[in-house]
């Protein structure tokens, strides 16, 4: 057996998975957001640790097999999260998360001291709010003595697999959404650390995602109840990790992937091809491969904001229940699910959504289909910029929150104009992170032969020829909005 762990947003997620690639055992614990501006987004990394512990112990107790039988745990997680350690390794501040807004100042200076071309070419990324590098010269800025303190810097998933080894790395795919690694040459850029005054022992040392880099310690042995023999491998952004999990390990794979956030990602053997930056072009967990994405930063938030505020005590299920009898259009409802600004295409974190032709016929389904119509054309940009850069998108994978939906999946297949394949488990980031220990621990001799065992397609939806039409017009419409209501919040 191995174990995946899937350090997301809104949840730690825990799976025990045996040989055939089953999952035999779940479990999720769940931990707030603290937001204490607009634009602000915080977590507590301790909390991440005593969430996970917890996690693990369930899932050990309620394991019928001998602790020695899981033989290895990896990790995926919420990329671009900064959290910065003292000389003792002690937490100093609140991990600043990816969908955090407060540092657009940050990526200007960036621009300005590096060039967008330079950045290009460098981390083949450019500067968004989100990333890491942005928000560790917010520290520095509004910070200096949080900043002088710092001795080391760790994304989210690499802090727990610190806590849960005592070993600090990072690995390559996590690496990839700082804006501090040179992402072809896969190392820590001494150039960029130098023009922005940052110590290179602030960047941990790499690995690889299926690298052995420790054992369980002692401690969390005790803890947990796993055998301190347990291997851990260094795992993956959730994202390179869901990408993994759902098979995208040749070229020509496309993947879409509602969580929090929400992506469209696309895997890519080389590393010098050219979008301009339009998309993120990430390191993925396979070594030397590459992955290319457009987020749409509030997908799934979208959904989750709109169940909080107007139905609480709805179940998903319930709430997305009567979505079929709503026509497509959602009886002339628009919705832009800009709620946390976006990222592609726009990269402007000061936009924010809208319900567009509110009539007072309209019920609550209404709304709820709207918002699923919204998440997905938003996604469908990301598409288009891949389609418009010569990509062949015929077929998507389909994994987290926009696959648990049959009327969903039917809705991504007439707005993608693609075939939806769903798949037979879509725990994507989760399953990611089990294949890499599977594969560290020796099972398989390369991903691609764990993913021929673990990963199985379980139905495909084809685009309906009339609906596609009818997306088509409601998209131009759609991306009208955003030019049209940037200005109510500069
Ligand atoms: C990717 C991104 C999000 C997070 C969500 O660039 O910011 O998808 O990884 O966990």
């Amino acid at each position: 057996y191995v174990i995946g762990v899937d350090l997301g947003t809104s949840a730690v997620k825990i799976l025990l998975v045996n040989k055939d690639g089953k999952v035999c055992q779940e479990v999720s614990k769940s931990y707030p957001l603290i937001q204490e501006k607009s634009g602000y987004s915080e977590q507590d990394p301790e909390e991440w640790v005593v969430k996970t512990v917890e996690g693990i112990k369930e899932l050990v107790q309620g394991f019928d097999g001998k602790a020695e039988d899981i033989e290895g745990i990896s990790f995926s997680g919420q990329m671009h999260g900064l959290v910065l350690l003292d000389e003792q390794n002690e937490i100093i501040r609140n991990s600043i998360l990816w969908n955090d807004t407060r540092t657009s100042e940050q990526c200007r200076q960036i621009y300005e001291a590096v060039g967008k071309e330079k950045l290009l070419s460098i981390t083949k990324n450019p500067a968004l709010e989100g990333f890491t590098l942005p928000k560790l010269l917010w520290v520095k800025e509004h910070e200096p003595e949080n900043f002088e303190k710092a001795s080391v810097f760790l994304l989210p998933k690499d802090y727990l697999r610190y806590r849960l080894t005592g070993q600090i790395h990072s690995e390559y795919s996590d690496a990839a959404g700082t804006l501090l690694l040179n992402v072809g040459e896969k190392k820590w850029s001494t150039e960029i650390c130098e023009i922005f005054g940052i110590k290179p022992e602030l960047c941990p040392p790499l690995a690889e995602s299926h690298g052995h880099v420790g054992n369980i310690t002692s401690d969390v042995a005790l803890q947990t109840g796993l055998a301190e023999s347990t291997k851990v491998f260094a795992g993956g952004a959730d994202n390179a990790c869901g990408a993994i999990g759902s098979g995208i390990l040749a070229e020509g794979r496309t993947l879409c992937s509602v969580g929090t956030s929400g992506v469209v990602l696309s895997y890519e053997e080389r590393n010098d091809q050219d979008f301009e930056g339009k998309v993120h072009y990430f390191n993925h967990g396979e070594e030397n491969a590459y992955y290319t994405m457009g987020v749409t930063l509030a997908a799934g938030y979208s959904l989750s904001w709109f169940k909080d505020t107007f139905a609480k005590d709805e179940e998903f299920d319930s709430l997305l229940a009567h979505i079929d009898q709503v026509p497509i259009g959602a009886n002339g409802l628009l919705f832009t699910p800009y709620l946390a600004g976006e990222r592609t295409p726009y990269a402007d974190a000061l936009i924010r959504g809208s319900f567009i032709g509110m009539d007072a016929s309209h019920q609550r389904r209404d709304f709820v289909r709207s918002v699923l119509e919204g998440i997905t054309f938003s996604l469908n940009e990301s598409i288009e910029i891949f389609r418009e850069n010569g990509k062949k998108i015929d077929t998507v994978i389909s994994i987290g929150g926009g696959a648990k939906n049959e009327t969903w999946l039917q809705m991504q297949a007439d707005i993608f104009n693609a075939k939806i394949v769903k798949l037979s488990s879509e725990q994507g980031p989760g399953m990611g992170a089990a294949m890499l220990a599977a594969y560290g621990c020796g099972w398989f001799s390369s991903l691609q032969q764990c993913a021929e065992h673990f990963v199985e397609a379980v139905k495909t939806y084809e685009p309906i020829e009339a609906n596609v039409g009818q997306y088509q017009k409601l998209f131009s419409l759609y991306k009208q909005v955003y030019q049209q209501t940037r200005e109510l919040n500069e």
